[in-house]
């Protein structure tokens, strides 16, 4: 692979957040965080500066996890980002962040009282979104879309909206996406090129997902 990646500074988020109702109890998704990892290392093997912000995740990894800032909800996810954003010249938002978060955390355990409770939720921070609006000229962006369904029109949405250069879609299918050590994606450029790719392990598809974003250097 031809290497201008190297030294260059790319944010990469991975992993599922969580949100706490309570200190023992929280929402979050099935996120395993395996494909920002095999990104983070792909990268850092070709010689990038990378910047890992994760959720919890029990992987293991070749990353140097000393370098890797962990944290556990969207909206802290949100401010490490914040740290880092403005001087990096690429970043990667493959964090599977909860769209909603209880709008109080309880500081005690909730006891089972009534038969019936309600959980009122809130938006979280949209980490892409954010930075898709301040990002500048020289810096690139790529996001992840997870569809089910009117794939393509919600991945060009999700494109627009957040402002990537370019976006890698798949699907919760068998083998792809969520959970599975296999991916199969598409990725769709700024242009609205698409590129179909067969089902491949996590570090095959961080490759294919590499030799897109060299373009950009
Ligand atoms: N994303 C993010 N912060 C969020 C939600 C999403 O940074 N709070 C990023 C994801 O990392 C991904 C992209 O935005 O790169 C799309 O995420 P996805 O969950 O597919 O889309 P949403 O915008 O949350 O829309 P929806 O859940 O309605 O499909």
């Amino acid at each position: 692979m031809q290497n201008n990646i190297k030294n260059k500074k790319i944010l990469i988020t991975a992993g599922p957040t969580r949100e706490y109702i309570d200190p023992v109890r929280f929402l979050s998704n099935e996120s395993s965080g395996k494909m920002g990892y095999a990104l983070a290392e792909t990268l850092h093997n070709l010689g990038a500066v990378v910047y890992l912000v994760s959720g919890p995740v029990t992987i293991s990894t070749i990353f140097p996890i000393e370098k890797i800032k962990y944290v556990s909800t969207g909206k802290q996810m949100y401010e490490e980002c914040k740290l880092i954003f403005k001087k990096v010249d690429m970043a990667i938002f493959c964090a599977a962040v909860a769209d909603y978060t209880p709008k109080v955390t309880s500081d005690i355990k909730i006891k089972k009282i009534e038969d019936e409770t309600t959980l009122i939720l809130e938006k979280n921070p949209d980490i892409a979104f954010e930075f898709g609006k301040i990002k500048t000229e020289q810096q690139k962006s790529i996001g992840f879309a997870l569809e089910t369904n009117n794939v393509i029109e919600n991945a060009i949405c999700k494109l627009k909206k957040k402002n990537f250069d370019f976006i890698v879609v798949n699907s919760p299918n068998k083998n792809e996406g969520f959970g599975y050590d296999t991916n199969k994606i598409t990725i769709l450029k700024k242009d609205i090129t698409l590129t179909e790719y067969p089902l491949k392990s996590k570090q095959e598809v961080a490759h294919d997902i590499v030799k897109t974003m060299i373009e950009f250097f």
